[in-house]
């Protein structure tokens, strides 16, 4: 399992244990959605509490309890990517399909003049498989017959990234400080992201009011 992952499944796994008390295993199996009364700000405040001391909830779980939580978890994340993935599909130019965020980093994308630009971002520790120092951005539009350019054959995967102790093959402004959730979860981050890449895009005479801006982790 990649750390990643790891980190991720950490989190939920305190996250879980953390609800362990309130929420009885029959109340998980009844799938009864209209009793549930979670709201992303409590999730999200009690995983920030849990994650600050998981000696003392993982000290309590039996091996029978871990794996039904890492079974839930697993389940979850699978759930939440997908939602992750699923953001900014209808975008203009309608023509153009959604370009696919590569895992270890993400994409950053906005459309100018009715052409989507994007922007491949590798997370920290990790470098684009292929040399793109001269290639800031990936590009679908009327020129380009609708199709993502990319230096992969065909498909809508615009980049790669593998892992790598020295980032090398990417240009100005091409990873991210930490990576891409860590980004997308302050939006000033993000905005900032967002702001940096207009620029770089103006700085190359793509100009206009920029469209449908929107990170995409991987
Ligand atoms: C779900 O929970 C609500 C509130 O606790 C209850 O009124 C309802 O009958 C339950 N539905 C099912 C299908 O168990
Ligand atoms: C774990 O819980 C005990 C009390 O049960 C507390 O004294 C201790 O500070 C806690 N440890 C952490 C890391 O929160
Ligand atoms: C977002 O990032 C900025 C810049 O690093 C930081 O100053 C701010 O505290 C962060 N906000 C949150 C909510 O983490």
């Amino acid at each position: 399992m990649t750390t990643t992952t790891q980190r991720v499944l950490l989190c939920f796994c305190s996250l879980i244990a953390f609800f362990s008390n309130i929420v009885t295993p029959e109340d998980v199996g009844s799938n009864n959605c209209s009793s549930s009364t979670l709201t992303i700000q409590e999730l999200s405040s009690q995983l920030q509490k849990a994650i600050q001391c998981p000696e003392n909830l993982t000290s309590q779980w039996g091996n029978s309890e871990t794996a039904t939580v890492l079974n839930s978890l697993i389940t979850l994340t699978d759930i939440l990517q997908k939602n992750e993935k699923a953001v900014c599909q209808k975008v203009e130019p309608k023509e153009c399909p959604a370009a696919l965020a590569q895992s270890k980093g993400g994409i950053v994308c906005v459309t100018i003049n009715n052409k989507r630009y994007c922007k491949p971002l590798c997370n920290q520790g990790f470098d684009f498989a292929f040399l793109r120092i001269s290639r800031l951005y990936e590009e679908c539009s009327k020129d380009t017959e609708y199709k993502w350019t990319t230096q992969y054959i065909g498909g809508n995967k615009l980049a790669v990234c593998q892992k790598s102790s020295h980032p090398i093959a990417g240009g100005e402004k091409t990873y991210f400080a930490k990576d891409c959730l860590t980004t997308k979860s302050n939006s000033t981050l993000e905005n900032q992201l967002v702001k940096e890449f207009v620029s770089q895009l103006e700085s190359k005479d793509i100009k206009g009011t920029p469209q449908h801006s929107c990170l995409i982790c991987g």
